[in-house]
Formats: structure tokens, sequence, C-alpha cells
């Protein structure tokens, strides 16, 4: 597992999306995994902002997002579908063919989540997954206790997890409690997965996820064992993390210099 840390939030949101656009430029066929939610909108900002200066062609890669809402159509100001679409698909001209998200409004939502992976594997797999971590330690919407194994499924959001969503709903406004999600075994299908963690308020889930057990208990400790992970997070995130001092050593200021190891006297 990779750590690095960046100075601040800004930093670590370009570094994501330097990493994106990186992937676009050489493989613009590429199959990214996509995450919702206020982490990742200042990554889509300087990922759109790098796509208008020419850095990488924007409307060859596929992608699949990790979760939508149970009940509400693509439509609904609050769906991922929507989310993905203001803040991404539409400003990079991405075809809407190109784009999935699970169907939260699907009639037949176990059919759905078949679906789904289905189409995943179809498209040859995710190269590259993104994903924001939840203040409990849920990846996608695998609350903690989801099996390390699971695939695309509803899962029922924690009562913390629907208080944090809130915010993106107008006042009285009902919170879905349910989501469609693709399970943490989707994810660790992934050839390539980057999380990214900025805030004070994600530093205990980043440390239980980095430095603790791997457990249901801590959903994203899973990516202990994903052989290309890595974690972006800035200083505030990686407040509780024990061995912060080594990570820095290795990727002083989030760098990834490449290894030169001198002779040994
Ligand atoms: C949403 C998703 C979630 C979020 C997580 C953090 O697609 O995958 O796991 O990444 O809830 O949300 P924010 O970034 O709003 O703190």
């Amino acid at each position: 597992m990779k750590i690095l840390i960046l100075p601040d939030a800004p930093s670590a949101c370009c570094a994501v999306a330097n990493r994106m656009a990186a992937l676009l430029k050489a493989r613009p066929e590429a199959v990214l995994g996509l995450a919702t939610g206020g982490t990742m909108e200042p990554v889509y900002a300087a990922l759109i902002a790098q796509a208008a200066k020419g850095a990488f062609c924007a409307t060859g890669f596929t992608s699949f997002n990790l979760d939508e809402y149970v009940g509400l159509a693509p439509d609904h100001p609050q769906s991922y579908h929507h989310y993905m679409r203001a803040h991404l698909f539409a400003p990079l001209g991405l075809a809407a063919s190109n784009t999935h998200l699970p169907r939260g409004d699907a009639p037949d939502l176990e059919a759905e989540a078949a679906r789904y992976e289905q189409a995943i594997t179809q498209a040859g797999g995710i190269d590259l997954q993104l994903l924001g971590i939840g203040a409990n330690g849920h990846i996608g919407f695998n609350e903690p206790s989801s099996s390390l194994v699971s695939r695309t499924r509803v899962k029922t959001l924690t009562r913390k997890t629907v208080e944090d969503n809130r915010r993106f709903f107008a006042p009285g406004e009902t919170v879905p409690g349910y989501a469609l999600t693709m399970g943490i075994g989707t994810v660790m299908d992934a050839r390539n997965i980057v999380l990214l963690a900025t805030g004070a308020h994600k530093a205990q889930a980043v440390a239980a996820m980095v430095e603790g057990p791997v457990s249901a208990s801590c959903p994203a400790s899973i990516l202990q064992m994903h052989a290309h992970a890595t974690v972006v997070c800035d200083r505030e995130a990686a407040g509780a993390l024990r061995m912060s001092e080594y990570y820095e050593t290795v990727h002083p200021e989030g760098a990834e210099p490449a290894l030169t190891i001198g002779p040994v006297v």
C-alpha cells in the first residue's frame, strides 16, 4: 500500500487528478471506476481543467460508478447520475453511452446488480478505481460489517452515513436509507485503486484503514490486501497515522521518486 501525504486538500486533489490524466493520456480508452461525494468535486474540477488545456483526450474512456441511492431516478437532483453529469460528464463532453451507474430505481434491484457486474466484466474490468472513504471506514456504500468479498448489491446505510449525506439534500427532504453499491470484492477486482481522503474528520478512518487490522469493521482496510492500492491524503486526514514520518520519508510531499539505492558502504 502506497501512502502519499500531501500538504493540503487542494494539492491532494490535484495529485489524484494528475494520476487520472496521466492514465488517460497513456490509454485514452481506459476504464475508470468513479466515486461521488464532496471529496471528489475538486478532483473532477481539476480533471476538467486539464482536459480543457488538452492534457488528454477526454471522450474515449468508459466509466463505472460505485453506487446510486435506491429509489432515486437518474434525473433526481440528488442522484449520483445527476452528480456525475454535472461534475464531470457534461463538462468533459463524454457520451452517455460511455458512462455507467447502477440504476437505483430499477424494478428488480437484484437483477440490476447482476447486470452491473456483467457490464464491468464485459468492459474488460476496471483499470483505475477511484475511492473516497466514509468517516466510518466505508468504501462505496459498503458499511462496516459488509462482507469483504461482496459483489454489487443493496446495502442499508448507517444512520451516521445518512446524517453525513443530509448536507446534499434540501432541508426536510428524505435522505435515502439504501443504496445499490459495488461490493468490496468488485472494488478489489480493479487493477489499480486510488483512495483520496481529506480533512481531519477522516483521520480515524484513514488510520484504521492503513494501520489497523484487515477487518469488516473498517471495510477500507481490505485495501491492505490489494497489490496496487495508493492512499492519497492531506496532512489533516493523515493526522492519526502512527507511521506518518515513515510514509513522508518514502514519499516526500507525496512524490513518487524512482528508487535509487546507492552502494552500501
Ligand atoms: C460515494 C462513495 C462514498 C464516499 C464517502 C465519502 O460514491 O463512494 O464512499 O466516497 O462517503 O464521502 P465524502 O467525500 O462526501 O466525504
